[in-house]
């Protein structure tokens, strides 16, 4: 029960890594903030989650991309619970392969507004809450963020942002007792990773190849980036702050 009577938002908490972490922290007692578009998926993640407990879960429609909506979420979430511990900047998404002659910069901007802005504004609004905690940030950046990727440039670079911002968070805000990490992960398997595949050709060779990609052979589950967040998350990290931490299973060993 390592957040039993702590509270956590979690952007895209109902899919993928989010749903992972919001698992995750539910299972250690959280209540637990899913923060997320598709009503559908929501309300059915909180409702497991309410009766499996320990914790508890609250769904609550917003889209990250609309900063209004992320604010007046964060405050729902306060509300609710009487507090916030940690805010866990995970929504985001990952375009089709396209060249730089592809990409415009309208659609740059765009993918910038949903995948860093949010965690901008995020971390911003929770701020004032996480003062009272003494909590914490987690960004769900990407190992992209440093390696690059091939005709990635527009999504590599909103990994990129949550990195530096992460950093420079860590710095200013310690010396209140907050503390901000990000988690780069490689290759997760999620519908993201899925809806990548079926993009290609032959998606189910896609998928084998990026299994490989680790030391393991494997992708990585959506638990074990929860098991990172709430680690990032607790008090068993209390001397880690500004780090980008690599959960990519030796993806990027021996090049
Ligand atoms: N899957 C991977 O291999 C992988 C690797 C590195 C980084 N990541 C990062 O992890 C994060 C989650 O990825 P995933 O693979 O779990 O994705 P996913 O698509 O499987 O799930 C993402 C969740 O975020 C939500 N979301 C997306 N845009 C949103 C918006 N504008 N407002 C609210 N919710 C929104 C989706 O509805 C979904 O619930 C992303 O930031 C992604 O860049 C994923």
């Amino acid at each position: 029960m390592r957040f039993q009577e702590r509270a956590v938002i979690v952007t895209g908490g109902s899919k993928g890594i989010g749903e992972g972490c919001s698992r995750v922290f539910c299972r250690e007692g959280a209540m637990v903030s899913i923060l997320a578009r598709g009503e559908e998926a929501g309300m059915k993640l909180a409702a497991e989650l309410n009766n499996k407990g320990p914790g508890r879960a609250v769904f609550i429609p917003c889209d990250v991309g609309d900063h209004q909506q992320l604010r007046k979420a964060i405050e729902a979430t306060v509300q609710t619970f009487g507090r916030l511990d940690c805010i866990v900047n995970n929504a985001g998404q990952h375009p089709p392969a396209m060249s730089l002659d592809e990409t415009t910069v309208e659609f740059m901007q765009e993918l910038m507004r949903i995948n860093y802005i949010s965690t901008f504004a995020g971390a911003r609004y929770a701020l004032p809450h996480l003062r009272k905690t003494r909590g914490t940030i987690v960004n769900i950046s990407s190992m992209t963020a440093v390696l690059g990727q091939d005709k990635s440039s527009a999504y590599c670079a909103t990994k990129g942002a949550q990195v530096s911002l992460t950093k420079a968070l860590a710095k200013e805000l310690g010396p209140e007792g907050i503390r901000v990490n990000a988690i780069l992960p490689s290759n997760i398997d999620t519908p993201l990773m899925r809806d990548w595949a079926a993009t290609l050709d032959d998606p189910e060779s896609a998928l084998e190849r990026v299994s490989a990609m680790q030391v393991f052979g494997r992708m990585g589950t959506i638990e074990e980036m929860g098991e990172v967040a709430l680690f990032l998350a607790s008090d068993e990290s209390s001397f880690i702050t500004g780090q980008a931490i690599e959960a990519e299973g030796g993806a990027s060993l021996d090049y």
